[in-house]
């Protein structure tokens, strides 16, 4: 059985399209892809169908990500079936989450990206979406940094 994980944030065109990236690295780097599906959602459908902010590609492809997505919205009644974990960017987003969940098992695999953060430093990963370029960096650098503890949850939990 393959990990499935699900990144989402407001838009799904800045933040959990740049997780999804990210982690798909951590984990080729690892060698461990074929034995992950990870994807990503938006709490909301504002921009479903849209590619990446172009803002959020080119940060993220200076530091060698495709973002690759295409948003959608999250769908309680698929996803919280299909993937193991779903892990929000920040509290609005996991509030919402847990809006829409339908049971306990539903609400036991939503997480906090900053949840797998060593540093302490963050506790959201923040919308960049009104900000400069500072804003979308610091997004890499948390998604970077929290992704690595995220892998080694799922490898002690999974
Ligand atoms: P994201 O960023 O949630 O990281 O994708 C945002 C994208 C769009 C909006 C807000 C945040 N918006 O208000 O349209």
């Amino acid at each position: 059985m393959k990990r499935k994980v699900l990144f989402v944030c407001l838009g799904n065109i800045c933040r959990s399209p740049a997780a999804e990236a990210v982690f798909k690295g951590i984990v080729k780097q690892k060698g461990e892809a074929s034995i992950y599906e990870i994807d990503s959602a938006g709490t909301s459908d504002y921009h479903a169908g849209d590619p990446a902010d172009a803002r959020m590609n080119l940060h993220a492809k200076k530091r060698g990500y495709v973002l690759t997505s295409i948003s959608r919205p999250f769908n309680p009644n698929r996803d919280f079936d299909y993937f193991d974990i779903i892990v929000a960017m920040d509290d609005d987003n996991l509030f919402n989450l847990k809006q829409m969940s339908r049971n306990k098992s539903d609400v036991k695999k939503l997480y906090r990206m900053t949840d797998f953060s060593s540093t302490g430093k963050y506790s959201s990963v923040p919308d960049p979406y009104y900000g400069g370029s500072q804003g979308f960096e610091l997004v890499i650098d948390i998604l970077e940094e929290a992704g690595e503890g995220l892998y080694q949850h799922l490898n002690s939990t999974l």
